[in-house]
């Protein structure tokens, strides 16, 4: 049960699918920012967590990745016809998953803000280090990737499951 099969995958995997999912459309809500310099309620009770919830993330997408090489052949299957595209697209979904929270952690080190998590100093205030800074400067492109990337997938999602009326979504739920 905790293991995917090849009819659906695990409580595992649904867990980390749909906390991620959760936690990544939180974060996402830093493009309000944009808005007002983020001077309204969502950019000052929610956008706060930002580093927090980022650097959380970068622990749980690890563990993720450990997880869906362990399960890689218990997974259901994918329509031939189109196996490789879904491969790549959900390889794309990874690598962005991946990317934020370094490329955030980058900014904050690279800017020399210093990096605190859930109220943790883990690297203190200093010096900007601009090869980090500039390799940072790449968390906003990778962001609007991230988010074109998620609204193809959902929209996939829903059309397996209303105009091809299959299992694909039914498997993840
Ligand atoms: C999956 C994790 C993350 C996602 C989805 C995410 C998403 C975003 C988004 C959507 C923006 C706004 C971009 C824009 O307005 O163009 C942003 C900005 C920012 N994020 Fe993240 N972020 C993540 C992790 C992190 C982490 C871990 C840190 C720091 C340790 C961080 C630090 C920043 C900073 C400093 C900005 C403002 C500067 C900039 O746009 O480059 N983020 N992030
Ligand atoms: C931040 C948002 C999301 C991300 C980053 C994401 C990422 C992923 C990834 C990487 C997979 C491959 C399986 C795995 O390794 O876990 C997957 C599978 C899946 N996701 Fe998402 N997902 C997101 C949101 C959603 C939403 C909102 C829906 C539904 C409307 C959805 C529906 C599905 C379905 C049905 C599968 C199984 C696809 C299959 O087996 O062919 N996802 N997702």
């Amino acid at each position: 049960m905790n293991k995917d099969s090849e009819t659906r995958y695990g409580t595992v995997t649904r867990l980390f699918h749909w906390g991620m999912a959760f936690l990544i459309g939180w974060q996402l809500l830093k493009v309000f920012d944009r808005i007002d310099d983020g001077e309204h309620w969502v950019g000052q009770t929610l956008v706060p967590w930002h580093v927090s919830i980022g650097s959380l993330l970068l622990l749980l997408v690890l563990l993720r990745i450990g997880w869906a090489m362990n399960q890689k052949h218990n997974r259901p299957a994918q329509d031939p016809a189109v196996a490789f595209l879904v491969k790549a697209g959900h390889g794309l979904l990874y690598a962005a998953m991946l990317l934020m929270p370094v490329t955030g952690i980058l900014t904050m080190l690279g800017n020399g803000y210093g990096w605190k998590v859930f109220g943790i100093q883990l690297a203190a205030k200093g010096d900007e280090i601009p090869w980090m800074a500039s390799l940072g400067s790449l968390h906003s492109p990778i962001a609007w990737t991230l988010l074109v990337l998620i609204v193809g997938h959902i929209g996939m999602a829903l059309l397996h499951h209303f105009a091809r009326k299959d299992d694909v979504l039914q498997r993840m739920l």
